[in-house]
């Protein structure tokens, strides 16, 4: 029997392509979704899946059978920490081997609290005595098409003059692949991020060239961003947990360039001008 990678979050951002690049790779890959429609609409036919919810332990059985590596995407929900690491006690006793965990930046380092759910999780993979890779990205440049897009050519963010090194998820993807495939990148912890750091004047400008329109950046003050969040109907802890996010950005602490993403997959990151370019019929 050819022993399984299971990839968690495969209808979100990441996982899709993490599924894709496996499945183009060759390598034997289950997708664990909560939406089957969804799925099959992303992936056809190519790609197993089973029925998988982090909050359902019962699925976890049939998920993780033959399973030896896991692509381990944590929820964003309040209890992220307990029914992730649930999760990991039980590919741990269902005799899973390497668990490529996605983090994020700042994990270890900075006070906020998605970092510290983030490093719970990695805490409690370590203890458990798998093998890890944990992955820490900066802020993803899909992000200007899934959380901030231009509205009426308008970004609204309360970031000020802030710098990120934002990184193309299709780059996160590749790394994860690898690290899945690759036994070199076991128990190793990579910080992942594009190969520039921008302020979103800068990122405007950008989508304004590719998209052949203005699009400007209007710099919104922090209580007018979070009162806008919670009128849309975002969850009151969510809303806090972002405001953190947006607060570090504004300070540019995330704005520092590494070249893990070079030398795992052999090429430079992909640079937000050519993300642009790539998904240019969203931004015109
Ligand atoms: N966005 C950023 O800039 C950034 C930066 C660093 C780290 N991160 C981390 O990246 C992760 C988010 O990644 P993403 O952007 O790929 O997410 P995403 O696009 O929102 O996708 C989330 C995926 O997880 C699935 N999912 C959600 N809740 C689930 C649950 N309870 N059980 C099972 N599956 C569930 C979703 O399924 P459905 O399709 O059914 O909803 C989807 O497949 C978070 O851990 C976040 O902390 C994000």
């Amino acid at each position: 029997m050819t022993k399984k990678i299971l990839v968690t979050g495969a209808t979100g951002t990441i996982g899709r392509e993490v599924a894709k690049c496996l499945a183009a790779d060759g390598a034997s890959t289950r997708a664990g979704v909560r939406d089957r429609t969804k799925a099959r609409k992303q992936f056809g036919d190519d790609i197993e899946l089973v029925a998988f919810a982090f909050e359902d332990k019962r699925l976890f059985t049939d998920a993780l059978e033959d399973v030896e590596k896991v692509f381990l995407l944590p929820p964003l929900m309040p209890n992220q920490v307990e029914v992730t690491n649930a999760f990991v006690d039980a590919a741990q006793r269902a005799g899973v081997q390497h668990i490529v965990k996605l983090s994020a930046i700042g994990v270890g380092t900075e006070t906020f609290t998605a970092g510290e759910w983030h490093a719970a999780n990695e805490r409690h993979v370590r203890n458990s005595g798998l093998g890890f890779t944990f992955l820490r990205p900066n802020s993803f440049m899909q992000n200007f098409i899934n959380y901030f897009p231009p509205r009426d050519g308008v970004i609204y963010l309360p970031w000020g003059n802030g710098k990120a090194s934002f990184v193309d998820a299709r780059d996160i993807a590749s790394v994860a692949a690898r690290a899945l495939t690759n036994e070199a990148h076991k128990n190793k912890i990579y910080t992942l991020t594009g190969p520039a750091a921008l302020s979103i004047d800068e990122v405007a400008r950008t989508l304004s060239h590719v998209a052949g329109r203005e699009i400007e950046y209007v710099d919104v003050p922090e209580s007018t961003a979070r009162d806008a969040m919670l009128k849309a109907g975002m969850a009151e802890w969510q809303v806090d947990l972002l405001m953190e996010l947006h607060e570090i950005n504004k300070q540019s602490r995330w704005s520092t360039i590494t070249s893990d993403v070079q030398e795992i997959i052999g090429k430079p990151p992909i640079a937000f001008r050519e993300f642009a370019c790539d998904h240019a019929d969203k931004f015109r």
